[in-house]
């Protein structure tokens, strides 16, 4: 009786579609009944199994059970669906309509601050990245290619967590670079906007906790002319049209040549300063790179580093960092 096999696949089809289209928990009930109860279609075919020549039973047999088992499942994964969207609030079904208007509040100015960044970064095609604030020993310096004496990772300039082996507040967004790397094979195009920890007392110009937006870009034959073009259009969209920067040597071990970004306007010159010292960037260091398994043979990049609150106090005008975090009205509503 060949019909009855040609029965099964249908069948399977026909049951997910029906367990897929159950809208709640009864309904879904009802389709599972229809199929796999015990007067189910499924079932019934499979009391017709006898009936079948001994030869074609065992086939047969399989191809049922296969199918049960796949019913099982699909069944089981659409109840799992439904019971976590029996507690999602129901949501109006068109994400793409314009949002409303704020009525109350408004942006924290290193939240506005760090939309511009991001808002200008992803013109240029970069995706915001980001990784664990709590971080170990080898992301944030070991791979990073920081030696183990350097003063960065001293008890005076770091945040280690108590009663762990070793883990720590992560001091700059650099680690982020690591775990993206290790996590995917290039081109690698990232920025990531977050916050970091050092064991800073708090005064006019820093503070324990403070945010960064790292930068990483890796591909084939990437340049320092493509980190100072990059440099150049972002700050130019920040700070002004008439903003100029410029590259001075430096040393970061992670970078290889290594230099801080000085960027000048008339933001600067009201600070009473030609040049401002606003970043660390460089090309990506070829130990980095084996140390997340990238060939440094066919692989260049470049990587970035800044302070969020620097450009936002430059911006407007802020004298002491201390303002960002005291949530005093009298200071948020002027942004
Ligand atoms: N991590 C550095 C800091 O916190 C900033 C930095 C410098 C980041 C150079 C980089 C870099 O990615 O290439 O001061």
């Amino acid at each position: 009786m060949p019909g009855l096999v040609e029965e099964i696949e249908p069948l399977r089809a026909e049951a997910i579609a029906a367990f897929q289209a159950a809208s709640d928990i009864a309904a879904l009930d009802r389709a599972r009944a229809t199929y796999l109860g015990s007067n189910g279609r499924l079932t019934l075919l499979m009391k017709q199994l006898g009936s079948l020549p001994k030869e074609d039973r065992p086939a047969a047999g399989k191809l049922i059970n296969t199918v049960k088992a796949d019913l099982e499942e699909a069944l089981a994964r659409r109840k799992e669906e439904l019971s976590a969207e029996a507690f999602l609030p129901k949501l109006p079904t068109d994400f793409t309509l314009p949002g409303r208007r704020r009525a109350l509040g408004r942006l924290h100015p290193l939240t506005q601050v760090t939309e511009d960044i991001v808002r200008s970064f992803r013109k240029l095609g970069f995706a915001v990245a980001d990784g664990p604030e709590v971080e170990d020993d080898y992301h944030c310096f070991e791979a990073l290619n920081i030696p183990p004496d350097h003063p960065a990772r001293d008890t005076q300039d770091t945040f280690y967590v108590a009663g762990t082996n070793g883990l720590l507040l992560r001091t700059h967004t650099s680690p982020v670079q690591i775990r993206v790397m290790k996590r995917q094979q290039p081109p690698v195009r990232i920025i990531v906007p977050g916050r970091v920890y050092r064991r800073d007392n708090a005064d006019a110009t820093h503070n324990p906790t403070f945010h960064q937006v790292e930068g990483l870009y890796v591909d084939r034959g990437v340049t320092v002319g493509d980190l100072k073009g990059t440099v150049e259009f972002v700050f130019k969209e920040l700070m002004g049209p008439e903003t100029r920067i410029r590259f001075r040597p430096h040393y970061f071990s992670y970078t290889e040549p290594s230099f801080e970004i000085d960027f000048s306007n008339p933001l600067t010159r009201k600070m009473g300063k030609e040049w401002l010292e606003i970043a660390g960037c460089g090309m990506v260091h070829p130990q980095v790179f084996e140390n997340v398994g990238y060939d440094p043979e066919v692989w260049t990049g470049w990587a970035f580093g800044f302070g969020i609150e620097r450009i936002a106090m430059i911006r407007y005008g802020i004298t002491d960092i201390r303002l960002f975090y005291e949530n005093d009205l009298r200071f948020l509503t002027q942004f």
